[in-house]
């Protein structure tokens, strides 16, 4: 059995090399060459103080790691920890040791163990933790691995190793409830979060990888999801995440192909770590422990199931407790929120017990605890008669005979706020009547009397309002018409009947899109119409109508005008004057070349778009960026004009999701660098209208799979052209106009280079290529033809050799604020 075995650190970089591959006569070769133990044990003498085992040679330095013994408050738990660690001389003169930081990783979280407990490294290659009695408290399972050594790496990893120093086993692939720069959270992987922040042992929170996104839950329960960016709607596994210190940014997902994806969260420089709280907040930290809430932009603090503790109220951030709840002295003395009931509620006469009720009290999830499809009357009943309902929420959609009634168990926060758009919902908090019953003096119980009594009148007239709201209002639908009335400016406003007429029962489809299926149709007075079916937006009325508003009141030549909207039940639908020449993809991509366009069109078509786009740019009341500029959005009306569809609908979707993360939105081709790395502004439109421009001028898609796998992509040859002062060479040979006008042609291709700029700050606004389009101003001489990276990866290859069979449709990923 060793003993503790080191004064200090002066076993840096320690390996233990075991011979190879024959264990049983494996002679031990220690390097560098000094006497290690291959076990240490818990010194009693000195177990106030952590024992460091293993360090790689800063151990002072914030950013060095060591592995040893660590020991919380009592002198009985102790843990196998990774954590940097610091010296000192302790009052008697000898050197002790502290881990400094917050504690990267620990073996034993859930069982600490006591003095004399040993770690032994065995000759078969198994670490092993045994607690004092001998028991086997954790290993790492690599028994007849050909584990040849162990080494603490810089980046805080402990990894065993065998003779050719591949990693066996590492601690980067057992992550606690934290991640470290480097370290990736891979697919299946969770991070646990601690019960506390004093007792590390695995609590209800936790969040993982899974195809759903990086998803978070309480008890198994999940109260928040943040999706990935589905780039290529086909092959957008994420594979994991990963935290560096590299740079500005600190968290990325890594998908199957390759692809390193940002998150958009908060701007925090020299993350070290990433740590899942006891609270569920997810903070990155930086060298100082300084930290910032990851999700702060996209998580409510009231969404947090344990935000104000049990039966907590939590509204806007803020706690309170419900009638006949209080705050308790414990939680309040330490700072956290938790409510108790005043009077307990005992089992045995219901008669006893009365519910109160509150406005439009959510709960995070409807699945956490039992559920019933039922009426109101019957859940409110059915809770005061059975002693195990504390609180059932019951929340419907419209019809108030016809929904969900939950009894929550354990009771966390509920949440007051209007977060739902869905259902309307409602909690019953089972209080006492037996109020003379508590021990309290005459004189609190008259008050409690009283107050028990204006809470119980107050909540009968609020209940009478109710339902006499509801009598009037059966389904909701009247709340929404007064809402209509209050609103003016909106286009028309079509019923879902008229519509389904109007397109002969949705028959004939003009295209599909990423929001959903357009439609072909006639109004009754003939006037043909666009009628566009928006998929799932999961969006409340309000919302939509608002939007609608907005996109309504956008009038300009070059944008597609709406006519109006039919909003029922979850139907939304958008009604769009009809464009009898449709897409411009058809008349610039597809072969053969029935109607190719000469270029005097061509050239109008490319001022239309500007134009259009300038307009949403600079010139609308509030700034719209369209983010899916695309020729599949640019349609043609009959004298081949152009005109601009879909826009203001990113804010459509943006809106709703406001607990989904989106990090990119727009389509496979016309992605703008700056989606991988940095901020997004209204350039990004300019960069897929470079593209588009070039797709007019070159006749042929950027990403065009039929090609042979060198030219498949458009862009770095008609870069490279231009680096070459070869331009001439790319315009479109389909068309004997466009070879008449090749030099101007040639100029057309350099507001398209300027457009493509990969620093996006040195792209022109819709504006100015307005003004060089119409001949009032050059093109900027000093163009940079570089592209960037992540714009040509193989993963774009890949998605285009996919959109063979499935043309690219316009994807949701995430949007930008
Ligand atoms: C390791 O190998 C030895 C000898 O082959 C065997 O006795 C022992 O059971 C093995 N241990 C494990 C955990 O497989
Ligand atoms: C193993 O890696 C360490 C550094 O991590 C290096 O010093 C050592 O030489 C390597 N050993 C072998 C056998 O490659
Ligand atoms: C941590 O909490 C768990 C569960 O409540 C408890 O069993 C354990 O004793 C606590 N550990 C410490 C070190 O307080
Ligand atoms: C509620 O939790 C369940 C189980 O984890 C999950 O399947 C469901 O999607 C969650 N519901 C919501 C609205 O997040
Ligand atoms: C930072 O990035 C550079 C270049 O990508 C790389 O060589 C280096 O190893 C990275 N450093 C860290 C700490 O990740
Ligand atoms: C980030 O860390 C680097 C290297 O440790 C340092 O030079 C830089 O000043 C730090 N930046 C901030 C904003 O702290
Ligand atoms: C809580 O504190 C209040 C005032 O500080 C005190 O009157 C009351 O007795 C305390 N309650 C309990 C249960 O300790
Ligand atoms: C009360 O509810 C619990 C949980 O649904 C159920 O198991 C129990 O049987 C109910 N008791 C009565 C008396 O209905
Ligand atoms: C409400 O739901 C009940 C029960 O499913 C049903 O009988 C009733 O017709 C519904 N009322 C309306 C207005 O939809």
């Amino acid at each position: 059995m060793g003993v503790w075995p080191l004064d200090g650190i002066m076993l840096l970089q320690l390996f233990i090399i075991l011979s190879l591959p024959h264990f049983q006569n494996a002679q031990i070769v220690y390097f560098p060459a000094a006497k290690v133990p291959t076990s240490w044990t818990i010194n009693p003498r000195t177990s106030a103080y952590d024992q460091i085992i293993l360090s790689n040679g800063k151990p002072n330095a914030k950013n060095g790691f060591a592995c040893g013994f660590y020991f919380q408050n009592d002198k009985r738990s102790f843990y196998l920890a990774i954590g940097s660690a610091a010296a000192s001389i302790d009052t008697s003169g000898n050197q002790v040791w502290t881990f400094t930081d917050n504690i990267a990783w620990l073996a034993n979280r859930n069982r600490p163990v006591g003095e004399n407990a040993e770690l032994q490294l065995l000759p078969d290659g198994n670490l092993v933790l045994k607690d004092t009695d001998g028991s086997l408290v954790w290993s790492t399972d690599t028994a007849n691995k050909s584990v040849a050594g162990m080494k603490m790496m810089e980046t805080g990893n402990l990894v065993l190793h065998d003779g050719y120093n591949n990693t066996i086993w590492q601690s980067f692939d057992h992550p606690m409830d934290k991640l470290l720069s480097g370290q990736k959270l891979l697919a299946g992987q969770k991070l646990v979060a601690s019960i506390s922040k004093t007792n590390v042992s695995e609590g209800d929170y936790s969040v993982s990888l899974t195809s759903k996104g990086l998803v978070a839950f309480y008890d198994e329960i999940m109260y928040f999801s943040l999706y990935f960016p589905d780039f290529f709607p086909e092959i957008q596994t994420v594979e994991s995440i990963e935290l560096t210190v590299n740079g500005t940014f600190g968290v990325y997902a890594l998908t199957r192909e390759g692809l390193k994806l940002l998150f958009p969260f908060p701007r925090f420089s020299n993350y070290t770590r990433m740590k899942y709280d006891s609270k569920g907040h997810l903070r990155l930290y930086d060298h100082n422990s300084k930290s910032a809430d990851m999700l702060r932009d996209h998580v409510n603090e009231c969404d947090y199931p344990t935000s104000c503790g049990n039966y907590g109220l939590c509204s806007n951030g803020r706690c309170s407790c419900p009638a006949g709840f209080a705050q308790d002295n414990v939680s309040k003395a330490q700072g956290y929120f938790r409510c108790n009931e005043v009077n307990p509620t005992a089992c045995g006469n219901p008669l006893s017990h009365s519910l109160l009720s509150y406005e439009n009290v959510h709960y995070f999830n409807y699945s956490a605890g039992i559920v019933k499809v039922t009426d109101m009357a019957s859940c409110k009943q059915s809770c005061l008669k059975n002693c195990s309902c504390k609180v059932a929420l019951f929340r419907y959609n419209n019809n108030f005979s016809y929904g969900e009634c939950l009894w929550p168990s354990p009771v966390l926060s509920l949440i007051n706020e209007r977060t739902d758009r869905y259902y309307s919902s409602f909690p019953f908090i089972k209080i006492s009547n037996d109020v003379g019953s508590g021990r309290g003096s005459i004189h609190t119980r008259t008050i409690a009397g009283i107050i028990t009594g204006t809470i119980l009148l107050v909540g009968l007239i609020v209940g009478l309002s109710w339902i006499l709201y509801f009598r009037k209002n059966r389904d909701g639908e009247d709340e929404m018409e007064d809402y209509l009335d209050k609103l003016s400016g909106l286009p028309k406003r079509f019923t879902y009947q008229e519509l389904r007429v109007a397109t002969n029962d949705f028959q004939k489809k003009l295209g599909k899109g990423g929001f959903g299926s357009v439609f072909e149709g006639n109004t009754t007075v003939g006037e043909k119409i666009a009628v566009k079916r928006l998929d799932a937006l999961g969006q409340g009325k309000k919302e939509f109508l608002a939007e609608v508003k907005t996109i309504g009141s956008i009038h300009h030549n070059n944008l597609v005008r709406l006519i109006g909207f039919c909003a029922e039940k979850l139907q939304r639908l958008l009604v769009y004057e009809f464009m009898c020449n449709g897409s411009l993809d058809k008349w610039i991509f597809h072969e053969p070349l029935k109607h190719s366009l000469d270029w005097q069109i061509r050239k109008t078509i490319i001022l239309d778009i500007a134009k259009g786009l300038a307009y949403l740019h600079e010139d609308c009341r509030q700034k719209i960026v369209h983010l899916d500029i695309k020729p599949q959005n640019i349609l043609l009306d009959a004298d081949l004009h152009a005109k601009i569809s879909d826009f203001g609908l990113s804010k459509l979707i943006d809106r709703n999701q406001s607990q989904v993360l989106t990090t990119i939105r727009g389509t496979v081709g016309y992605l703008a660098p700056e989606w991988f790395s940095s901020i997004i502004t209204e350039k990004v439109d300019v960069y897929s209208f470079g593209i588009v421009v070039m797709e007019v001028v070159c006749g042929r898609k950027n990403l065009d799979s039929s090609q042979p796998e060198e030219c498949m992509h458009l862009l770095p040859i008609f870069m490279q052209k231009a680096k070459q002062d070869q331009l001439i060479d790319m315009v479109d040979r389909s068309n004997e106009d466009m070879q008449l006008h090749k030099s101007e042609v040639v100029e057309m291709m350099k507001v398209a280079i300027w457009c493509l700029q990969s620093n996006y700050t040195r792209r022109p606004s819709m504006s100015k290529v307005v003004k060089v389009l119409e001949g009032n101003m050059d093109v900027e001489a000093d163009l940079d033809y570089s592209i960037h990276n992540a714009t040509t990866t193989t993963a774009i290859r890949k998605a285009a050799e996919q959109a063979t069979t499935a043309p690219l449709s316009p994807f949701i990923l995430s949007g930008p604020r």
